[in-house]
C-alpha cells in the first residue's frame, strides 16, 4: 500500500466508525437497557478519540523502507546548498557501478541542483539552460561514484585522539540498542577532510563493537555544510527535526549496531553474548506481538477490547522492534566459525535478515553458513584485505577471502573500521583485494556500489546516475596509489583549488594485471585458514640459477647505500628481449643476453620471470615482527619491557643499568614475518616492546629462518639502541627527555654512563628515538648538538615515527639527522602528529616529498595501524607497496620525482644506515619476481637468494 492509499484507507476507516457511533447511539436511546449479548457487541464500537491516531500508527508498523514518493522526479537534491553552481564534467572515463559494475562509458557528467542529470552524453538544453556552469575537463581521466565506507568511527573516535573526544563504545550495559552514533558525531573530527580526499563521500558510522549490541548508526555525508551541525551531514536519517518537531519516517532504513563474540563491557562469553541477544529479541518479539494483536483489534474496530489499553511501546526497545519488522539493517561484528553459526540461528529465531557481517575473518571458510542467515539473500561480508591476526579471531584471516566470497556468490565490501585503517586509503583494501584474485568489477563496486546497496540507499549513492556523487581520479582506481583530483558531494567540489591533474604513466589507466593466486587460495581453504608458509629451501651450492625474461636488476651500489639499475628502462621492450641473469653461489655473475656460457652447465635451473625483477631484499622497521604471534594473546607475545620511569626496575634485572635486548626474545615463523617474507621482506629489524620511555636495543633477524640457531638467522644481534618520547605518558615529557640527557651526559655524583649508553655516545651504535611531535624533535636536536659539543664525538641519532618531521627537515638534514616515517603515510590520530602534511590532493608536498627535497635519510615503516607498534605486525607484508606509494606520492608532486632505485632505498639499505645495520653490497638477499617487480600490483614473489644464509628459497 502507498502512503496515499493507506491515508484514504484510514480516513474510510475513520467515518465508517463514526457512523456505527451514531447508529448505536440510536439504538441505545430505543432500547434503554441493553442486555443481549448481541447488542454488548454492537454498543461497544464506541470510537476512541485517538483513534485515527491509533489506526494511522498501525498502519505505519507495516510500512517498509524505500525511496520516498517522487524521488526519482526530483530536480534538486533534499541536501542542495543554494549557490551551488552547475558542474560539467567534460571528457571522462565513466565507471557507472551499473551491469554487475562492467558499464564503462566514455563521455560527460552534468550536476546540477546537487543532483547528476546526465551521465555519458549531456543535451545541450541542459547546457543553455544555464549561464554560470563550471566545467572540470577531466582530459579522459577515470570518473567513479563516490566511495561508500560502510565500516567507520570517523567523528564518534575523533582525531586527533582526545579523552573527550572518545563515544565509541558505550560500557553502561551489554545490550543498548536505544544509543544512537548520532548523538556524538563530532563534526571537528579532523579525519573529514583525510577521507574525503580519498574519494570518500558516504560513511556509514557505527558505534563500537564492545556491547553484543551497541546501538543504532548513521550514514554521514563527509562535506562540510553550512549549519555546520552532524545532523546537516546526515544521509537520509529516519528521524530529524523538521522545524516544529521530530518526523520519524519508517520509509527509511535504520542501522543497528551487534558484535558477537566475548564482550568487552564484563567477564563474559560468547554464551553470554548469545544469552543477551536473545534474551533482548524476545523482550523486542513481545512488544511486536503485543502491538501486531492491538492493531488487529483496533483495525477490526474492536474498540472496546482495547478499551483499558495504550497501544503497547516501549522507547528503549522501539529500535529492535524495528528490527524484527525488517526495518532495520542488521550489522554485526563476527569473526569466527562458531560466531556466524550462533549469529545465523539467532536471525533465524526471530526471523530477522542480516545485512552483513563485518570483519569477518573466517566468513570464506564457512560460506554455507553464511547463506542460511534468514530471508532470501545472503548478507553481505565487510572485511579487510591484509589486517589481520591482530587477535585470536583474525588467525586465520586469508588475502583471498574476497575472491572466495565472490566465488561463492557473497556480496563483498572492503571497508575501513576507521581510523583502524584510515578511510582515506579505502581504495587501496579494493585495490589489494584485486591484486589477490577479486574481479575488477567486484573490486570496484566492493566500495562503491555494493556498500550502496546493502545499506539501501542505491538510490543515491553508488551508481553514476541521476541524483549520486562523484570522485575524479588521477588513474585506475585499482592501480597502485591510485589519487582523487577532485571529489564532488552534492554537486559540490570538495578539493580546492582543484588539483592540477598529474601526468600519470598509460600503464596506470587501467587495472593492473595481476598475477595468478589460485594454488595460495585453494591451500587457504584446504588447510582450514592456516596453509603453511615455509618456503621450499634448498643450498646454494647445488648450482647455477638462470632467471630468463628480467626487465630489472636493481641491486646494492658499492657504496653500500644507494641502490642501482643494472638493466635500465628500454621503452618498448618485448618481453622476450629482456635479459638473463645469472646467480652463482647467490650472488650476480652475469646479466645480459650473452651469459650463455654460465648456463652450460648441466646442474643450471632455469626460472622464466614473465619481465619480472631481480631486487634487494626489503628491511622492516616500525613493528613487533619477530616478537609476537598475535599481538592480543599474551601468550604468544615477547611481552612489555619493565618501565623504569613507573616502577623500579628489580636489581636482579640490572637496576638503572636495565636494558633489555630483543634477540633474546626472538620467535622465527611466525605466520606475519613467513607472510612478509614472501612479499619480499627479507630481515626484520625489531625493538623490545615498550610502552614506556626506555627500549632496548633492537635486533635483526632473517624472516626465512626456521629458528635462530639456522646459519644467518640472527643477521645482528645488536643493531641501535631505542628510546620514545611522546606526550601524554606516565612520566612528564621534561622528566623523560631529563633522563635522556642524564644517561648520555652523566652528572658525576650519578657514576658513569652504562655499557649501551657510551656505545651511543662513542657513535659505535644509533641512537633511535620514537617520537612525532616537532617540538620533541627540535628538544632532541638541540640535545644532540649538546651532548656532541660536551663530548667532542658524533652521535648517530635516528628518529622514527616523525609524523611532524616536515616540519624541521632542514633542521634535521643540517643535524645530520636520518628519519624512519612510520607509518609511510601519515594521519592525525593523537595530538603529537595533529600537525602532519599529508599530500595530494589536501597539500601539494607531503611529508615524503619534503625531507626528500632536504635530502634527509629517509626510510619507511609499515602502514599499520594507529594503535601499538605490536597490532601492525600483519602490515609489514605491504612494505612493497607503501614503498611503491611513494613513487606515486613523488609523481604527484613533480619536481621530486621518485625512481624505483629510490624507493628500493627507503624500504632496505637507508633502514640499515639509520638501524645500524651493516650490509655490503653484494651481500644483500635478492628477492626474484614474476610479472612485475616488488613495487607493483603485477609481480609476484618466486625466490629468495641469500648468501648470508646461503640459501636459495622458492614459494
Ligand atoms: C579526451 O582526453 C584525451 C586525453 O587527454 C584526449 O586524447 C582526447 O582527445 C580527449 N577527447 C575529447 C573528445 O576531448
Ligand atoms: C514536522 O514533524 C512533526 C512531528 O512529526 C509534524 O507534526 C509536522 O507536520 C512536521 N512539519 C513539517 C513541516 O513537515
Ligand atoms: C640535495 O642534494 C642535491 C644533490 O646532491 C642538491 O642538488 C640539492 O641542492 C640538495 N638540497 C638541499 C636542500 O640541500
Amino acid at each position: 500500500m502507498t502512503s496515499a492509499e493507506a491515508r484514504r484507507a484510514t480516513r474510510a476507516q475513520t467515518l465508517r466508525l463514526l457512523l456505527a457511533a451514531l447508529v448505536l447511539c440510536v439504538v441505545g436511546s430505543v432500547f434503554l437497557s441493553y442486555t443481549s449479548i448481541t447488542f454488548s457487541v454492537s454498543v461497544s464500537r464506541r470510537v476512541p478519540r485517538h483513534a485515527s491516531s491509533v489506526l494511522a500508527k498501525c498502519a505505519d508498523l507495516r510500512r517498509k523502507p524505500r525511496p520516498s514518493e517522487g524521488f526519482y522526479e526530483r530536480e534538486q537534491s533534499d541536501r542542495f546548498q543554494p549557490g551551488t553552481r552547475p558542474l560539467h564534467i567534460r571528457n571522462a572515463t565513466l565507471w557507472t557501478g551499473r551491469v554487475r559494475g562492467m558499464e564503462v562509458l566514455t563521455g560527460d557528467l552534468f550536476l546540477e541542483g546537487g543532483i547528476i542529470r546526465a551521465v555519458g552524453h549531456v543535451g545541450k538544453h541542459l547546457l543553455s539552460k544555464h549561464r554560470d556552469v563550471e566545467t572540470l575537463d577531466a582530459h579522459g581521466a577515470w570518473v567513479t561514484p563516490g566511495i561508500v565506507d560502510m565500516h567507520s568511527h570517523l567523528a564518534v573516535e575523533a582525531s586527533p585522539s582526545l579523552v573527550g573526544a572518545q563515544d565509541g563504545n558505550s560500557f553502561q550495559g551489554l545490550v543498548l540498542p536505544w544509543l544512537r552514533s548520532l548523538d556524538a558525531l563530532n563534526t571537528h573530527d579532523d579525519g573529514f577532510r583525510h577521507s574525503l580526499s580519498g574519494g570518500v563521500t558516504t560513511s556509514l558510522i557505527l558505534p563500537g563493537s564492545a556491547d553484543a549490541i551497541g546501538g543504532q548508526a548513521f550514514t554521514m555525508k563527509l562535506r562540510p555544510t553550512d549549519a555546520r551541525s552532524p545532523s546537516s551531514m546526515l544521509l537520509e536519517p529516519p528521524f530529524l527535526y523538521n522545524g516544529t518537531g521530530i518526523k520519524y519516517e519508517p520509509t527509511r532504513w535504520r542501522h543497528m549496531k551487534h558484535a558477537c563474540g566475548a564482550s568487552r563491557v564484563y567477564d563474559g562469553t560468547r554464551m553470554d553474548t548469545t544469552w543477551a541477544y536473545r534474551q533482548a529479541y524476545n523482550k523486542a518479539r513481545e512488544i511486536k506481538v503485543a502491538q501486531d494483536e492491538y492493531c488487529a483489534l483496533a483495525e477490526a474496530g474492536d474498540w472496546r477490547a482495547l478499551a483499558e489499553k495504550s497501544f503497547p511501546e516501549e522507547l528503549q526497545w522501539e529500535a529492535l522492534v524495528d528490527v524484527l519488522r525488517g526495518r532495520v539493517k542488521v550489522h554485526t561484528h563476527c569473526y569466527e566459525a562458531v560466531d556466524f553459526d550462533d549469529f545465523v540461528r539467532l536471525s533465524n529465531e526471530f526471523e530477522f535478515p542480516v545485512a552483513a557481517f563485518h570483519h569477518a575473518h573466517e566468513a570464506y571458510l564457512v560460506p554455507e553458513v553464511i547463506k542460511n542467515a534468514y530471508a532470501e539473500h545472503p548478507p553481505a561480508i565487510a572485511m579487510f584485505a591484509a589486517f589481520s591476526r591482530y587477535k585470536r579471531e583474525a588467525y586465520r584471516h586469508s588475502e583471498f577471502a574476497p575472491r572466495i566470497l565472490e566465488d561463492n556468490d557473497i556480496p563483498v565490501i572492503m571497508k575501513s573500521d576507521h581510523p583502524a585503517i584510515m578511510s582515506r586509503f579505502l581504495i587501496n583494501e579494493a585495490a589489494q583485494a584485486h591484486y589477490y584474485g577479486l574481479s575488477e568489477n567486484i573490486a570496484l563496486a566492493s566500495v562503491i556500489s555494493t556498500p550502496a546497496a546493502v545499506l539501501g540507499l542505491d538510490h543515491r549513492i553508488g551508481f553514476l546516475r541521476e541524483g549520486t556523487h562523484v570522485v575524479v581520479w588521477d588513474s585506475h582506481p585499482l592501480s597502485l596509489g591510485a589519487t582523487p583530483t577532485q571529489v564532488i558531494i552534492d554537486g559540490i567540489p570538495q578539493i580546492s583549488p582543484a588539483y592540477t591533474l598529474p601526468e600519470k604513466p598509460a600503464s596506470h589507466q587501467r587495472a593492473p594485471v595481476t598475477p595468478d593466486f589460485d594454488a595460495e587460495a585453494a591451500a587457504a581453504l584446504a588447510f582450514d585458514g592456516l596453509p603453511p608458509l615455509q618456503p621450499r629451501s634448498s643450498g646454494l651450492s647445488e648450482g647455477i640459477l638462470v632467471f630468463r625474461n628480467v626487465a630489472h636488476v636493481w641491486v646494492k651500489a658499492p657504496d653500500g647505500r644507494n641502490i642501482v639499475d643494472l638493466v635500465p628502462d628500454r621503452e618498448g621492450l618485448h618481453p622476450l628481449q629482456h635479459p638473463d641473469v645469472v646467480v652463482e653461489r647467490g650472488k650476480i655473475v652475469c646479466v645480459g643476453a650473452n651469459c650463455g656460457p654460465h648456463r652450460a652447465r648441466r646442474d643450471t635451473v632455469e626460472v622464466d620471470l614473465h619481465g619480472g625483477a631481480l631486487q634487494p631484499g626489503l628491511v622492516s622497521f616500525g613493528s613487533n615482527l619477530g616478537l609476537q604471534e598475535i599481538a592480543m594473546e599474551v601468550s604468544t607475545t615477547d611481552g612489555v619491557a619493565l618501565d623504569p620511569l613507573a616502577a623500579d626496575v628489580p636489581a636482579i634485572a640490572g637496576g638503572a643499568a636495565y636494558v633489555p635486548h630483543a634477540a633474546d626474545g626472538l620467535m622465527f615463523g611466525t605466520r606475519d614475518a613467513l607472510l612478509a617474507y614472501r612479499h619480499g621482506v627479507t630481515v626484520g629489524i625489531t625493538a623490545p616492546s615498550h610502552t614506556s620511555f626506555l627500549g632496548g636495543l633492537s635486533a635483526a633477524f632473517s624472516l626465512g629462518s626456521a629458528h635462530k640457531l639456522e646459519e644467518g638467522a640472527l643477521v645482528q644481534e645488536v643493531t641501535a639502541l631505542h628510546v620514545s618520547l611522546a606526550h601524554g605518558t606516565k612520566a612528564s615529557v621534561s622528566t623523560e627527555v631529563g633522563v635522556l640527557r642524564q644517561l648520555l651526559l652523566p652528572l658525576e655524583e650519578f657514576g658513569k654512563r652504562g655499557f649501551w649508553f657510551e656505545k651511543v655516545v662513542n657513535g659505535e651504535i644509533p641512537l633511535v628515538v620514537d617520537v612525532d611531535s616537532a617540538d620533541l624533535i627540535a628538544t632532541l636536536i638541540r640535545l644532540k648538538m649538546e651532548v656532541e659539543a660536551q663530548t667532542g664525538r658524533t652521535l648517530r641519532l635516528t628518529i622514527a615515527g616523525a609524523a611532524e618531521a616536515h616540519l624541521l627537515a632542514a633542521e634535521l638534514a643540517e643535524a645530520n639527522i636520518g628519519v624512519i616515517l612510520s607509518p609511510a603515510r601519515s594521519y592525525p590520530f593523537d595530538w603529537d602528529r595533529r600537525r602532519i602534511l599529508p599530500g595530494p590532493p589536501l597539500t601539494p608536498e607531503s611529508a615524503l616529498t619534503k625531507l626528500l627535497s632536504h635530502n634527509v635519510t629517509l626510510g619507511l615503516g609499515p602502514q599499520g595501524v594507529n594503535a601499538a607498534s605490536g597490532i601492525s605486525t600483519w602490515a609489514v607484508r605491504n612494505l612493497r607497496f607503501d614503498a611503491a606509494w611513494a613513487t606515486h606520492i613523488a609523481l604527484l608532486d613533480a619536481p621530486h620525482f621518485l625512481d624505483k632505485a629510490s624507493a628500493f632505498s627507503l624500504a632496505s639499505s637507508n633502514i640499515e644506515t639509520l638501524l645500524g645495520l651493516d650490509v655490503r653490497a653484494g651481500e644483500e638477499d635478492l628477492v626474484a619476481t614474476s610479472g612485475g617487480d616488488l613495487l607493483g600490483f603485477e609481480g609476484k614473489v618466486v625466490a629468495v637468494i641469500s648468501a648470508r644464509r646461503g640459501t636459495v628459497d622458492t614459494f
